[in-house]
């Protein structure tokens, strides 16, 4: 497995390949994105993996500066999972000094997360924007966890017209339904515990709604009531059209179920789909 450290270097790497399936990520890498890049393995003939805590998603009073930076752990991970070249910027690469360009995905960035985190999609479509342009994928690989940034991005990349094929991937889960993320990490043992009440919640809207439950005025309360007894803040809980994020009085079409709430000071999100 190769380290590129330049944006030349990748564009010299990317020269040599035919088809190329990619993954860009923040590190901190845990089973979730191993699962992106042996997936990617298994459809390209060379994966490449991009590391960038990428400070344009991060709001003001986020977790930027204690975000997990785990480099040496996250390039055995990526090696193992199947990785041919990990691709590991640096900000003054990434938004060099005059840096005035955005992508904007309208309406669908501002809401869910992001009318908590207002600007967070901004930074996510732009810097994804960037590092498809460098890395010129044949495919790229997201994971379901964060079904609005799928979401936005699967419009970016069709409104845009760029050249890629996206390939959204299952959200991979602790044996007890915890989501994997990044962040789980700063959960201590009691908020450990607790962090399951996201997918508690969210199993029970799919029972509802398997039982024949229709009504979102039925099950949202369903999933707020289990919340409040597992977190400590719920940011938002919403049943939404998933392709408009628009709510929905009924579970008539694709229906997005999606959490952020905070267990302790740590903001989880978790989501799934129903009626599809
Ligand atoms: O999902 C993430 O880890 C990030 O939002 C991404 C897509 C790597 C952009 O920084």
């Amino acid at each position: 497995m190769k380290t590129l450290n330049t944006i030349e270097e990748v564009r010299a790497w990317r020269g040599a390949q035919a088809e190329v399936g990619f993954v860009p990520t923040m590190g901190a890498l845990h089973e979730g994105h191993a699962s992106l890049i042996r997936r990617s393995a298994a459809d390209n003939p060379a994966t490449l993996v991009s590391v960038f805590v990428n400070p344009t998603q991060f709001g003001p009073n986020e977790d930027l500066a204690k975000y997990p930076r785990t480099l040496d752990a996250d390039l055995k991970l990526c090696e193992a999972a199947g990785a041919t070249a990990v691709f590991t910027p640096d900000k003054s690469m990434m938004y060099p000094p005059g840096f005035r360009s955005w992508v904007i995905v309208d309406e669908l960035g501002d809401r869910l997360c992001g009318s908590s985190r207002p600007g967070h999609f901004k930074g996510v479509t732009t810097v994804v924007a960037k590092l498809f342009n460098i890395a010129q994928a044949t495919r790229a690989y997201f994971g379901q966890k964060d079904a609005q940034q799928a979401l936005i991005l699967r419009r970016m990349v069709s409104d845009l017209n760029l050249p890629l094929e996206l390939v959204v991937c299952p959200t991979v889960r602790e044996a007890d339904g915890l989501a994997l993320s990044s962040r789980n990490r700063y959960l201590n043992e009691d908020e450990r515990k607790r962090a399951v009440g996201l997918h508690k919640a969210l199993a029970e809207v799919e029972r509802l709604f398997k039982a024949g439950t229709t009504k979102t005025a039925i099950l949202h309360p369903a999933l707020v009531t289990i919340l409040d007894d597992y977190v400590d803040k719920l940011d938002y809980a919403e049943i939404v059209d998933a392709d408009s994020l628009q709510p929905l009085d009924e579970v008539d079409r694709p229906t997005l179920v999606a959490i952020a709430a905070f267990v302790g000071s740590t903001r989880l999100i978790d989501n799934t789909i129903i009626g599809v």
